[in-house]
């Protein structure tokens, strides 16, 4: 998400690097939930939903800035169809009063917008039972332990039946973006291009948060500034001038997509760095899933997310992969003079396409998570086992979820430093 949001970071942070993934140990668990007001129960397999009877679905705050409504999701219609296409299950009606929050079926919080206490402790108060609560948030957890720092609070704790995060482990699985087969009648008319042609440039970096603040951030920055002493790589946006550039801007439309000007200048290059500013586990953003894949740029990735699984097959180059600085440097520059290498980074191409991607705060068009709330509130055999989360804030702990191989980058970076140093100290020897 948008650096900008770390507007309230004030306090260093003290880094971890644990590998350790979570496991769903701290979960509550709850039976016994009376059923009847969701699913016919009796059939053979089981529990099936009644999809005749409309679900109601509030979403309590705003995303951010984002006003109410959600940009892009305006109308019940809005919310049971993704661009154009029908979600499976349509009998999802979308509200954002809250006086309906008594009798809507699922209610969507924005972990930054969290209400205050008091609100929380009225709603829950008031809840029917077979409300579902669900914890949103696309922010990662360091940055969220900052900007919206639920510790401490007690309203929170035993009321999220569900979470929708970028994670895959959440109820809901909500990411960035994604991509798709293509049908047969697609796959036969893709065109066969050399993607090398009209990039001049070898590598771009589109660079807001600069590391002022968080270390991870900061190691970010240093493994930029290395990577430069080997190979060019233009700066844009605001951490220029830490890399004593000029400071040249490639400005965003209304609507964060970037200005015809900044694309263009943007396509000019062969790669796009597409570093996430905390290596956390599955969290992999639009820096991936926007600029990379609308302007065909390959994207050099850095984060904690297993990129295997996660992003389209074949079109990354993970600096992890790397033992290195050096060793990625002299891979791009061979890339660079080998269009036939290039260009087996789009072969994708050839099978899928992109399905969204998140811009700003427009909720519509990077994934179809409304469908997956409209399916999941109709899930006999999801809504017969209740559940909760005893302490969100634990499923949602940098502690456990971020600093993937934090120090192995640290390694990569100081090997890097010492050569250089080394390398500065036979040029003066030499003169
Ligand atoms: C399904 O829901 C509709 C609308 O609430 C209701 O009229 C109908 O009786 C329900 N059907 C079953 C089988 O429960
Ligand atoms: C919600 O209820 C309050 C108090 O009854 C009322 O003043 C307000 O107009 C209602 N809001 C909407 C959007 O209907
Ligand atoms: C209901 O949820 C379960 C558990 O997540 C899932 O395996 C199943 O496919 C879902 N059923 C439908 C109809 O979506
Ligand atoms: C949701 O959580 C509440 C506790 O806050 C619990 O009573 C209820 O059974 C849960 N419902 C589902 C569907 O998980």
């Amino acid at each position: 998400m948008k650096d900008v949001h770390l507007f309230a970071v004030f306090v260093t942070f003290v880094i971890v690097s644990l590998f350790s993934y979570y496991s769903r140990s701290n979960r509550g668990e709850n039976s016994g939930m009376d059923s009847d007001n969701f699913i016919n129960v009796g059939s053979k397999n089981g529990p099936v939903a009644n999809y005749s009877k409309p679900r109601k679905i509030l979403i309590y705050t705003e995303f951010f800035y984002s006003g109410l409504p959600w940009p892009g999701l305006t109308t019940s219609e809005d919310f049971t169809q993704f661009k154009g296409q029908k979600c499976s299950v349509t009998n999802c009606e979308l509200t954002y009063d809250k006086n309906d929050s008594m009798s809507s079926d699922v209610v969507i919080f924005h972990a930054y917008n969290m209400p205050s206490s008091k609100e929380m402790f009225r709603l829950q108060r008031q809840r029917p039972q077979h409300q579902v609560w669900v914890y949103f948030h696309l922010e990662n957890p360091i940055v969220t332990s900052y900007i919206a720092p639920h510790k401490h609070r007690s309203d929170l704790d035993n009321v999220f039946n569900w979470t929708m995060t970028f994670m895959r482990e959440s109820d809901i699985f909500h990411p960035y973006g994604f991509y798709l087969p293509l049908t047969k009648g697609e796959r036969s008319s893709v065109p066969s291009q050399n993607h090398a042609i009209g990039k001049t440039k070898l590598a771009v970096w589109l660079g807001s948060g600069c590391g002022q603040v968080l270390d991870e951030r900061k190691v970010r920055m240093m493994y930029i500034h290395n990577l430069r002493k080997l190979i060019p790589v233009d700066i844009y946006g605001n951490c220029a001038k830490y890399f004593h550039q000029t400071v040249r801007d490639c400005p965003k439309t209304a609507d964060d997509h970037p200005t015809p000007e900044c694309a263009s200048l943007l396509k000019e290059h062969k790669f796009i760095l597409a570093f996430e500013n905390m290596n956390c586990k599955d969290y992999i953003t639009e820096k991936y899933w926007c600029n990379p894949l609308e302007l065909g740029l390959v994207p050099v990735v850095m984060g904690g997310a297993d990129y295997k699984a996660l992003a389209i097959p074949g079109f990354y180059i993970n600096v992890f992969d790397f033992s290195s600085l050096k060793e990625l440097a002299d891979y791009l520059m061979f890339l660079d003079k080998n269009d036939g290498e290039y260009n087996k980074y789009f072969e994708w191409k050839k099978l899928y396409k992109v399905g969204g991607c998140l811009r700003g705060y427009n909720m519509a068009s990077h994934y179809p998570w409304m469908c997956e709330v409209c399916a999941a509130a109709n899930n006999g055999s999801l809504l017969s086992k209740p559940k909760f989360y005893k302490k969100v804030q634990n499923f949602y702990d940098p502690e456990k979820r971020c600093g993937i191989q934090y120090s192995r980058l640290k390694e990569i970076i100081s090997e890097a430093f010492d050569n250089s140093q080394k390398l500065s100290k036979i040029k003066s020897n030499s003169i």
